[in-house]
Parts: C-alpha cells; sequence; structure tokens
C-alpha cells in the first residue's frame, strides 16, 4: 500500500484519498500527536498532481506549458513521489539518466515522445549523440540530494540503496562531466552557459551577462509559452532572442563541450548551480560510504575542497549576500537574489556569513507579505509576478530553510515554512506565487511544488507553522 505520510514524528499512516487523509487528521487529534501544517486537502491534491502529470516512467513539471521531462524537476518530483510509491520515485530519475549523455551530461530537457505545445522542441534543438532526444545544454545537479532524501526517509531502506547502487555510476559521471566540461581551469566552481541550465530563466543576476550576448540572425521562430500563461508573467521576447542565439551557436558547435566554454558570449558562475553541486558532493561522499564505494571518496573530497574555497570570491560583505559572477567580464553579477542564500544549503557559507545572510533575508521577508521573493524586493526591477524576477519558488524555499536549519536558524525556517505552507493550503499548488499577495501564478497543478508538499511541507507540525 503507498503511503503519503513517512515521517516518524508525525501520525503514521498509509493514506491514498481525501477519506483516508481525513481519518489520518482524526487519528493525530485523538492520540494528541502533532497535526501537519499542510492541510489534509492539500497533501491530496499534491498526491493527485503527480498522478495527473505522470506519463508513465516520467513526469512533466506541467502539462501543456512544459510536456516533457526536466532535469531538476525530475529529481525534486521524484521525491515527491518516494511519498507514495518509492519504486516510482526511482523510475523518475531511472527515465532521466536514460538520457544521459555518453560524456556524462545530464540533459535539460529529456524529449521522451513527441509534442507540440512546446518551442523550442527538438527539431529545434537537434543534438547529436542522446540516446534519446534531448536538449544540449544542462541544470543544476539536484539527482544526488534527491537519492539521499528518498533513501533516508525509506521504510525500506535496504530497497532503496539498492535501487541508488544502480544509479551511482550515473550520478558520479554526471559531477564529473561538470568538472571536465564547466571547470577546465580547475577554479572549484563550474560555468553555466545559457540562462536556462541555471534553472532561474530570466533572473535579474543575467541582466549584465545577457547585455553582452548580440543577437544573431535567427529563424523566425513562434513563442509556445505564451498560449498558456500571460506575457506579463514571463520572460521578455529580448531574453527569448538571446537565448535562442546562443542555442543556435552551440548547436552549430554540436554541442562539443570543449569548444562551448571557450566560445560561448554568456559564461557565469551561477550561485544555483554551484550550491546545488557542492550540496550533492556532501550527499554522493555519504552515499558512496553507505554503498562501500570507498575509491571514490577523495575525487570527491578533492571536489568538496576546492569548491568550498570558491565560495569566497562570491561572498559581497557590504551587502551581506553571495552574488553570481560574470565569468566574460570577471565581475560580480549585480542583482541579489534568492540564489544569494544557496550557500547555506551547500555548507559553504562561513557562521559569520551565514549570520548576515539572515539579516538579510529578514529584512527582505519583512517587505513582503510572503518569502521568500526571488530578487531583493527594494530592487527596481523587483516584479511580483514576473518568473524569477520576483516571485516565491517553494523548491528554492526548501532549499532555503534546510540551510538556514542547518545552521540553526530555526525561527527564521519556521517562519519560511509558515509562508509556504500558507500559500499552498489556500492558493492552490502553483509553478510560483506572488510575494506581495500570495496569488498563485504561471503554470496550475505544478509537479514540483506538489512535490515538495509531499516531500517537505507534511513533515511540518502545525504548532511550528
Ligand atoms: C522553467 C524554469 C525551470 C524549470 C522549467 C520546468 O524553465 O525556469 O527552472 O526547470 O521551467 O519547470
Amino acid at each position: 500500500m503507498m503511503s503519503v505520510h513517512s515521517h516518524p514524528k508525525l501520525c503514521p499512516s498509509s493514506p491514498t484519498s481525501v477519506t483516508d487523509l481525513s481519518q489520518l487528521l482524526d487519528a493525530c487529534l485523538e492520540n494528541s500527536l502533532p497535526r501537519p501544517a499542510l492541510h489534509v486537502e492539500t497533501l491530496a491534491e499534491a498526491a493527485s498532481i503527480l498522478r495527473l502529470n505522470d506519463l508513465g516512467s516520467y513526469t512533466v513539471p506541467s502539462r501543456g506549458l512544459y510536456p516533457y521531462q526536466w532535469n531538476w524537476d525530475a529529481a525534486l518530483t521524484a521525491m515527491g513521489w518516494a511519498a507514495l510509491d518509492e519504486s516510482r520515485a526511482f523510475e523518475e530519475l531511472k527515465a532521466l539518466f536514460s538520457a544521459q549523455w555518453e560524456d556524462g551530461m545530464v540533459p535539460h530537457i529529456v524529449f521522451h515522445r513527441a509534442c507540440h505545445t512546446y518551442f523550442p522542441g527538438p527539431e529545434i534543438w537537434g543534438t547529436p549523440e542522446a540516446p534519446r532526444g534531448t536538449t544540449g545544454i544542462t541544470q543544476p545537479p539536484v539527482a544526488v540530494i534527491a537519492v539521499r532524501h528518498i533513501v533516508e526517509n525509506s521504510m525500506r531502506k535496504g530497497r532503496a540503496l539498492e535501487e541508488a547502487r544502480g544509479l551511482f555510476g550515473n550520478l558520479l559521471r554526471s559531477h564529473r562531466w561538470f568538472y571536465a566540461a564547466r571547470d577546465p581551469f580547475n577554479s572549484g566552481s563550474v560555468a553555466t552557459l545559457h540562462p536556462w541550465e541555471s534553472g532561474m530563466d530570466n533572473s535579474a543576476a543575467w541582466d549584465k551577462a545577457m547585455a553582452n550576448v548580440p543577437v544573431d540572425d535567427i529563424p523566425p521562430y513562434t513563442r509556445r509559452d505564451l498560449g498558456h500563461v500571460d506575457a506579463s508573467m514571463r520572460p521578455q521576447q529580448a531574453e527569448y532572442d538571446r537565448y535562442l542565439t546562443l542555442l543556435y551557436r552551440f548547436r552549430e558547435l554540436n554541442y562539443d563541450p570543449n569548444q562551448l566554454y571557450h566560445v560561448s558570449p554568456f559564461r557565469v558562475t551561477d550561485l544555483c548551480t554551484n550550491s546545488v553541486l557542492q550540496r550533492a558532493n556532501y550527499d554522493l561522499r555519504w552515499l558512496a560510504e553507505e554503498l562501500g564505494f570507498l575509491e571514490s571518496i577523495p575525487e570527491i573530497d578533492n571536489w568538496l575542497e576546492k569548491g568550498h574555497a570558491a565560495f569566497e570570491k562570491l561572498w559581497d560583505s557590504s551587502a551581506g549576500i553571495f552574488r553570481s559572477w560574470d565569468q566574460i567580464t570577471d565581475q560580480p553579477l549585480d542583482a541579489a537574489t534568492s540564489a544569494g542564500f544557496l550557500p547555506l544549503f551547500a555548507r559553504a557559507a562561513t557562521t559569520e556569513q551565514a549570520e548576515k545572510l539572515v539579516e538579510t533575508l529578514e529584512k527582505w521577508m519583512d517587505n513582503v507579505n510572503f518569502g521568500v521573493p526571488s530578487l531583493d524586493p527594494e530592487e527596481a526591477r523587483f516584479e511580483p509576478l514576473r518568473y524569477w524576477r520576483g516571485p516565491v519558488w517553494v523548491i528554492v524555499n526548501y532549499m532555503i530553510v534546510d540551510g538556514l536549519r542547518h545552521y540553526g536558524y530555526d525561527s527564521l525556517a519556521e517562519r519560511i515554512e509558515t509562508d509556504t505552507c500558507d500559500l499552498v493550503n489556500t492558493r492552490g499548488i502553483h509553478e510560483y506565487y506572488d510575494p506581495i499577495t500570495g496569488a498563485g501564478a504561471g503554470g496550475s497543478h505544478f509537479s514540483w511544488t506538489a512535490a515538495m508538499c509531499l516531500a517537505w511541507l507534511d513533515k511540518i507540525p502545525a504548532n511550528s507553522a
């Protein structure tokens, strides 16, 4: 039987429907066990969204708007699946890794089957060596973090570890790819060559770097995203022209990683990718120990050591936040974004930096009704509804809260958990939320937000949220 709740601190049960969930709540009350802050209806909705978006072995982020399998969505969604059906969670990851390139890259989108509601699709990417249709770029490597989460929360740890064993080689190769292809000079930070790789597509952090990307004479195209979501919530046309310019330039070079790094007019040290990779290295090390792959530990330790040191350059002590870096101009990027807090998730901040980050984050939270906004609300470019230029993203809240708890900032973590539970409980499960009004926006019935309800928010007792 499937289990929605696996957290020992909350009521043990195996609910699969709203009725089961109501019974669960009654049982909690009767036994005076902590009651989840997440409404039972929200939890049931989250489960039904994963099923709605399930296309067999993979889950689409949102039907219509994002009809294929996305890299970091798949990993985060697997964490949600694990609460319902652990084998399905591993199936999600296996479907993603079935498209891993020979050189180790895990592509940002896997085009498992044709769909005409998305642009740019496989015919535009025209990737050469993929075992199946994919894009030719990557996304933040969340997969290892998801595998550790699933194993640690599993009620059948032995079996979960066996599944993890089957994936370990793919995971290790994907990290090796990052260092070989994206850090050829061994700086400790890996480069991001396209805003889509950062997962935070139109972040204000990319404005300066994107201004240096010329717009080539690209074939005319029709955006499909605007058919699903209002233009006021999406990246602007000037950004799209540059996204496609980069794509066509990479395609021209057959996505050869040795050339891309050197010729891309957009090359940044993205805080999100580097924080996720650094954290994933800790989790990969943990997995290597659990599985007895001890021979890979020195290599991982080396990544951890040089990765840790590389964060220092990204710290802006006067602003009390980390900043992404433009590798082409060798300058910090100007916008303070929610990715600036992710070195907490990476365990890469010093205790003094963590203290400063908390002060900055509290200031941001005081300027909005629901945290965490994706851009500093005092910034002139702050737009509460435009994608990564202001809205709250539940997956980012998850990573920030994890980091805050690690550094011992429990009350700020609880404040963010309360906001996040309020958003999903009262506004439903959306792609992202307006930090001022709380309105749900972007795509609806969104998989990774649903997954975060099942993997994270369901574990928060009501009295703390
Ligand atoms: C958008 C987001 C990206 C996500 C994708 C699918 O492109 O910016 O992070 O992976 O949608 O949800």
